[in-house]
């Protein structure tokens, strides 16, 4: 028999039939299965190499053939197929070592495309299914169907049964800590703790014993011995937040972690084994950074073992109906009201914005608009929650002189204040109360011309 057996499984026929087609002349040997049970006799009998697997099949559904054949057979690469694809189910299918997800309706194109890399890629997987089944996902919900989204989903499936370190980048907002809580509360350490340290919330002295704790009398103050984050973090997982901001002797301290496994607290002699799966975030683009020489290239390919980018909420529209629907229902339940519905002109003002802070400024407009609302939310009502939401906090790393400090909030300031006004510099110079001269000329010293909301803008010159 040649090595092209593929076995496909769905109990609509027209499903069946169209699989077959693509298979077939793509230049494969397909066979067909019509419930999970035949699926399995027959992935028994054939020895498929890839195996297209429906999920909701009568007599045995699809998750329960797909763990059975998943045991029998560990080296087929299975491909879900589901007209039902909820994140979760997504996540703990490739957490149990599924090649890949199709969601119906699928297209001939997308099947050809997964049937030729499930061929090519001689499946890696080997870890998943000694850890069986387990639960689905625990705690957070996820939002999202979108192929961007969804391509997230499967890299945090193939990757939280793992220990692998992550890097996740994406804008602010985009849900990089969503995501590492996911991927801990799928992984083997999600009854250990889950500890997040922000790489840039303090000076660089104070940072070192945030990290990895001190002594007592390590230094004045230092009445008692406290422990670190990455000794809180023993045995779980430690999202190293903000990571680009690290300061160059922050970066040399965390390398050696990295690599020796192991640290001692400031001001201490006893070597601390460290257990700790780390995932690192960060905004910033760190290859950019390695080139400028402001990260060391060591600790970026350390960090950089599987790197997944979380797309800005403006490349996966499809979504943000989903999340207006989800914030709504959990804002109007949280203040006890009826949940308000939305008035076409301001979905459509909502679906077609392009939320330069991603998910968190589309929570925060909803929310306020709903706590507002009287029943409807209108145009005008997002545009004055939009409008009253100028930036109430930020986060500012503290290290260096004064001077830098202050130059990095007003660049920050500036950069939000024209992001809040959508690019148009008349109205940011108005809210910050400057010049428009003085306004040109700090977006020059800054160099904020090239960012993105800039080029965007339409309004007048001069
Ligand atoms: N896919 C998602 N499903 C549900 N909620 C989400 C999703 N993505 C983001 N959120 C929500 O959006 C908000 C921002 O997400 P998060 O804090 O993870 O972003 P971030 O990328 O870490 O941002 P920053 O760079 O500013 O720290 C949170 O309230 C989070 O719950
Ligand atoms: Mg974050």
């Amino acid at each position: 028999m040649e090595n092209n057996r593929v076995l496909i499984a769905d109990d609509e026929l027209s499903v069946r039939r169209l699989l077959y087609e693509v298979a077939r002349k793509a230049g494969y040997q397909p066979y067909l299965a019509e419930n999970g049970l035949e699926a399995l006799e027959k992935a028994r009998e054939l020895r498929p190499q890839v195996i297209i697997l429906d999920l909701k099949m009568p007599v045995m559904d699809g998750m329960e053939a797909f763990s059975c054949i998943r045991s029998e057979q560990p080296d087929v690469a299975i491909i879900l197929l589901t007209a039902h694809g909820s994140a979760e189910t997504t996540v703990a299918a490739m957490k149990q070592g599924a090649f890949d997800f199709l969601t119906k309706p699928t297209n001939v194109a997308e099947v050809r495309s997964v049937l030729e890399q499930a061929f090519q890629t001689r499946h890696l997987s080997k870890t998943a299914t000694a850890n069986g089944l387990t639960d689905s996902t625990a705690g957070t919900t996820l939002i999202g169907k979108s192929a961007a989204i969804r391509a997230v989903y499967k890299a945090v499936g193939k990757v939280a049964p793992t220990s692998a370190t992550v890097l996740l980048t994406g804008e602010s907002g985009s849900g990089k800590e969503v995501f590492a809580k996911t991927i801990h509360e799928n992984s083997p350490r999600a009854n250990a703790p889950f500890i997040k340290v922000n790489c840039g919330a303090l000076p660089e002295g104070l940072m070192e014993s945030e990290f990895f704790g001190y002594e007592k009398g390590a230094f004045t103050g230092a009445v008692s011995r406290k422990p670190g984050r990455f000794e809180l973090a023993q045995s779980g997982t430690l999202l190293l937040d903000e990571v680009g901001e690290l300061t160059p002797f922050l970066q040399v301290k965390l390398l050696r972690v990295l690599q020796e496994k192991e640290f001692e607290r400031v001001g201490g002699t006893q070597t601390i084994k460290a257990d700790v799966r780390i995932i690192a975030a960060t905004n910033r683009d760190l290859e950019d950074m390695v080139r400028r020489g402001a990260f060391r290239e060591d600790l970026f390919y350390r960090l950089n073992v599987v790197p997944i980018y979380l797309p800005p909420l403006r490349e996966r529209k499809e979504d943000i109906a989903l999340f207006i629907d989800y914030f709504v229902r959990r804002f109007a339940a949280e203040a006890n009201h009826e949940a308000p519905v939305i008035a076409p002109e301001a979905m459509e003002y909502l679906c077609n914005h392009s939320w330069p802070g991603n998910v968190r400024e589309l929570a925060n407009t909803l929310e306020r608009s709903v706590i507002m609302s009287q029943g409807v939310i209108g145009l005008p009502d997002l545009l004055r929650a939009d409008s009253e939401a100028t930036p109430q906090y930020m986060t500012l790393a503290l290290n260096g002189s004064l001077r830098d400090i202050l130059h990095r909030a007003e660049k920050e300031v500036i950069s939000r204040m024209l992001r809040a006004h959508e690019g148009n510099r008349l109205k940011t110079a108005q809210t910050l109360g400057i010049s428009r001269r003085a306004l040109f000329y700090k977006i020059d010293e800054y160099d904020l011309v090239a960012s993105k909301f800039l080029e965007e803008e339409n309004f007048e010159q001069g």
